[in-house]
């Protein structure tokens, strides 16, 4: 197996962490290998927040505020998971260290703005696998704390500015297995 396709077999959402500080030079290392993702006419419209200290555990808050009152609610959510997903809510399990994806909105033009997000999810992805070759474990978090005006506050975001992933980032203190179905089930082969 070669080594991008041993990353991409092997990344798991990771949800709970070890609290040891990450090293500057490998966030380094997982940033540009964000930055070499493909993106529409090369525009490279995505941008980066690294944050630690009080910037994460605001923004931890945020998603365990909202995470409290909606959680004992969901009729979908098994009851008996409730507790550990309240844990992981705290604070994404525990991950010193977030790196959200940040991508422009170009005003009047959807498409365009599409294009970006699409983009911006690329270098999520790169991200994500660089991480899992430095021996760190990363979760793509989306929704509520995505658009929440608190989070884009202390990211200091401004109105061009959109979220595509605030990505938790640590040494994994887990490692859980995830099946996929089968691609076969999911391909169409037409003209072979
Ligand atoms: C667009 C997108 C949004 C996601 N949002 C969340 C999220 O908000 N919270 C979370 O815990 N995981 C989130 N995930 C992670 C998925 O739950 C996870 O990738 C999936 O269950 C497969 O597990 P794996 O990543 O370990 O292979 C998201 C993944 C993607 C691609």
């Amino acid at each position: 197996m070669g080594a991008v396709f041993e990353a991409i077999k092997n990344r798991r959402s990771i949800r709970k962490y070890k609290a040891d500080e990450v090293p500057k030079d490998k966030l380094l290392r997982v940033l540009e290998a964000a930055n070499w993702a493909p993106s529409n006419g090369n525009m490279q419209s995505w941008s980066f927040v690294v944050t630690k200290g009080e910037a994460v555990d605001k923004v931890c808050k945020v998603f365990s505020d909202f995470a409290q009152e909606y959680i004992p609610k969901a009729p979908y959510i098994p009851e008996d998971q409730k507790a550990g997903m309240l844990k992981y809510a705290e604070n994404f399990g525990g991950a010193p260290v977030h790196i959200t994806v940040v991508y422009d909105v170009f005003e009047g033009d959807d498409e365009k703005t599409e294009k970006s997000m699409q983009a911006a999810c690329a270098a999520v992805q790169n991200l994500m696998l660089a991480a899992w070759e430095e021996g760190l474990g990363t979760v793509w978090i989306s929704g509520h704390v995505c658009e929440s005006q608190i989070t884009r506050d202390v990211l200091d975001l401004n109105e061009t500015q959109e979220i595509a992933a605030i990505v938790p980032i640590g040494y994994p203190d887990e490692s859980p297995s995830v099946p996929r179905e089968d691609v076969q089930s999911k391909t169409k082969w037409i003209g072979f």
